[in-house]
């Protein structure tokens, strides 16, 4: 079997409670990685899939890396050698950090590597979003932006690819807890009123703009004031096994904010230091152990790379 072209594509904290769909950011872990290798004499297969359990499809048309990376390929009117992706999936499913659309960055980088760069990686985000899109229902960016590109990013718009990198401030670190109930994204969205007050929109809008500029100018006081969600928490909270107690426990140890992270379950709990992230680590990490419920936990600063061939 041939070497091939191994990326790591990261998981994601979409939505940032104050910018539902537009803003989202990436962690160090954890992650999908894909290998792309040259491999039978024409057309995308997938050869091998593991750490799904079963629970994804071989068929190119049914799965986020395979329908990412045949876009690139369509788009080059790609006629060469056959390419043949291994999935190792390395995170959970239907936990509101990414991971489908991990798999779509990693599978579209692996092969955009192989084929010695037709494009750059900037532009692999329409090929990634189409690729989340059919497991998520909608083409969003907040998770795919995130994971191919690292960093905070603002989508300002999604079908015209127009996103930009937020400074983050030095030093800021994320919690994020997993209780391992599944959430699908699709069954998320459609339970979200379609309507927002005005009170709420104009409390939301102000948090969005309090928390981008507190960012810019590294506010810590101003991004902790406007890291609340008036509109999105409160629908989806009730989905996820003691979501107000593990919110007030991170904000008494000094988070910066917590709220769900993208779909749910997973919650994130940002912080402005790793002595306070480990406080909130552990007394998330009581809550549900006490709770018997299961769960898993990450402690990351926030990933400014992205996907990165290894
Ligand atoms: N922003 C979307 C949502 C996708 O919350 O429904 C999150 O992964």
């Amino acid at each position: 079997m041939r070497t091939g072209i191994k990326v790591f594509a990261p998981a994601t904290v979409a939505n940032v409670g104050v910018g539902f769909d537009i803003l989202g950011f990436a962690l160090n872990e954890p992650g999908d990685e894909i290998v792309a290798r040259f491999e039978g004499e024409s057309g995308l297969k997938i050869g091998k899939i593991t750490g799904a359990k079963g629970k994804l499809p071989y068929e190119i048309e049914k799965n986020t890396a395979g329908v990412a990376a045949q876009a690139l390929l369509d788009a080059i009117d790609y006629k060469g050698e056959g390419i043949s992706l291994e999935i190792r999936k390395k995170m959970p499913f239907s936990s509101g950090l990414g991971s489908s659309a991990a798999s779509a960055v990693a599978g579209v980088m692996a092969v955009n590597e192989l084929l010695k760069r037709p494009f750059e990686k900037r532009d692999l985000l329409h090929f990634a979003a189409l690729g989340e899109s059919i497991a998520s229902g909608s083409y969003h960016l907040d998770n795919v932006a995130p994971s191919l590109l690292g960093g905070m990013i603002l989508i300002r718009d999604s079908k015209s690819l127009d996103v930009h990198r937020i400074h983050t401030p030095r030093g800021l670190h994320v919690v994020v807890v997993y209780p391992e109930v599944s959430i699908h994204t699709k069954d998320a969205r459609s339970m979200l009123k379609e309507t927002i007050s005005l009170n709420q929109h104009i409390k939301q809008s102000g948090n969005l703009a309090g928390f981008i500029t507190g960012l810019f100018t590294s506010d810590i006081d101003l991004i902790k004031r406007s890291l609340q969600d008036v509109i999105i928490e409160d629908q989806r909270s009730h989905l996820i096994p003691n979501f107000k107690e593990i919110q007030s426990a991170a904000m008494k140890n000094g988070a910066l904010g917590c709220t769900i992270s993208g779909a749910g379950p997973s919650i994130f709990a940002l912080c402005q230091s790793t002595f306070i992230a480990k406080n909130v680590e552990d007394a998330l990490s009581n809550i549900y152990s006490e709770s018997k419920v299961n769960f898993k936990i990450y402690s990351s600063p926030i990933n400014n790379d992205g996907a990165i061939k290894f």
